[in-house]
């Protein structure tokens, strides 16, 4: 059981209640003490308590009633002070002790209060940005199957339909026609293949548990055709990602890393690995270019914040370094979570 919460949870009576109980035990244990041994320090807790879990008003309320006590088990225990002005300045310097722990009490609790609430702001922004992000990424994904299922499918049969006519025309002899036809064909054939091109962009990862695996694969691969440089990927273990979601987060951060490699370090070997351990994964990204120190000062750029926030939205750590024989290693290691389609993606 959480002691503060459970204390938090109560009423203001009970607290003010449970401060008073505090008080008469302090009195009491300052009563049969005796004279000898001075007690007053210890009635600084039920004050504190009072500030703590209440308000500024009752701290204030029980340092009175701490005084009163405190004044009330001296006269019992029979205390004679040889001046008046001692009789003065005792019971005077322990109120005053007592205001002060009230008032430095309230302080001390303000500025907690401030910090928690300063705290619970910021992670406030932040549940609001991994939302944003999500439902970004959630769209883009909507957005990218409806032109695949969509549209993709639409122009196809368009093309199919243009292809029947060109054939048609040219059985009646129509040649000029049939050209025409033709060229539209292939022009529906090009959109098709923009248009798919366009929706793999925006699903980059198959919604399937291995998607990840599966996508790293075939982006290894465009960048090897497309870049002409020597570009793989390895899978080791079962890797459990979690969801559509976090393999997306984590293909973008290789996609990144990758674009760095090879337009940053002017890399021609570039290695991506998966390797599952555990209870942890790590994705990284190896490329034998010019190196980070020799090319980190000559821009700021957006990448690296937005890969090393990625690899958080996905309960990972994100790490650059240079490995001893050149080049960069981009490493992200996450937790291995089993897989869940999202709502919404299992709704689609
Ligand atoms: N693989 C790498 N090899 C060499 N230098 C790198 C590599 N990755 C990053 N860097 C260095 O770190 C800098 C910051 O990278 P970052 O991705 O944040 O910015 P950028 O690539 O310059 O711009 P942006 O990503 O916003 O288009 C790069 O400019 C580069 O100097
Ligand atoms: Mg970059």
């Amino acid at each position: 059981m959480n002691f503060p919460a459970f204390v938090y949870r109560q009423s203001s009576y009970a607290l003010l209640a449970e401060a008073l109980l505090l008080v008469l035990f302090c009195g009491t244990i300052d009563w049969l003490s005796g004279l000898e041994v001075s007690m007053s320090l210890f009635y600084g807790i039920p004050i504190m308590f009072a500030i703590w879990f209440g308000d500024r008003k009752s701290g204030l309320l029980v340092a009175i009633l701490c005084g009163i006590t405190w004044w009330w088990a001296d006269i019992l225990a029979g205390h004679v002070y040889s001046h008046v002005w001692v009789a003065t300045w005792e019971p005077a310097s322990c109120f005053g002790y007592f205001a002060f722990v009230a008032v430095g009490g309230a302080a001390l609790k303000e500025k907690h209060d401030a910090v928690r609430a300063r705290i619970a702001l910021l992670e406030h922004t932040q549940r609001l940005e991994r939302e944003i992000i999500e439902i970004s990424e959630r769209e883009q994904r909507r957005i990218g199957r409806d032109l695949h299922d969509g549209l993709c499918q639409y122009l196809a049969a368009i093309g199919c339909a243009a292809a029947t006519l060109r054939a048609d025309l040219l059985r009646q002899d129509l040649l000029e026609e049939a050209a025409v036809a033709e060229e539209l064909a292939e022009l529906l054939e090009k959109g098709v293949v923009q248009t798919r091109d366009l929706a793999r962009g925006l699903v980059p990862v198959p919604m399937e548990e291995d998607g990840l695996p599966f996508a790293l694969e075939g982006l290894a691969t465009s960048v090897a055709r497309l870049q002409n440089i020597d570009c793989s990927f390895r899978v080791q273990g079962e890797v459990k990602i979690g969801d559509t979601s976090a393999a997306t987060h984590l293909y973008r951060i290789a996609q990144e890393a990758i674009n760095n490699a090879t337009r940053q370090g002017h890399a021609n070997r570039i290695r991506i690995a998966l390797p599952a351990e555990g209870p942890l994964a790590t994705l990284s990204v190896a490329d034998n270019g010019h190196g980070l120190s020799r090319t980190a000062a000559e821009s700021p750029g957006l990448g690296l914040s937005i890969m090393r926030y990625r690899a958080r939205l996905v309960g990972g750590e994100f790490a650059m370094n240079e490995p001893d024989d050149g080049g960069t290693r981009v490493v992200c290691t996450f937790p291995q979570r089993e897989w869940s389609m999202e709502e919404e993606d299992a709704a689609a």
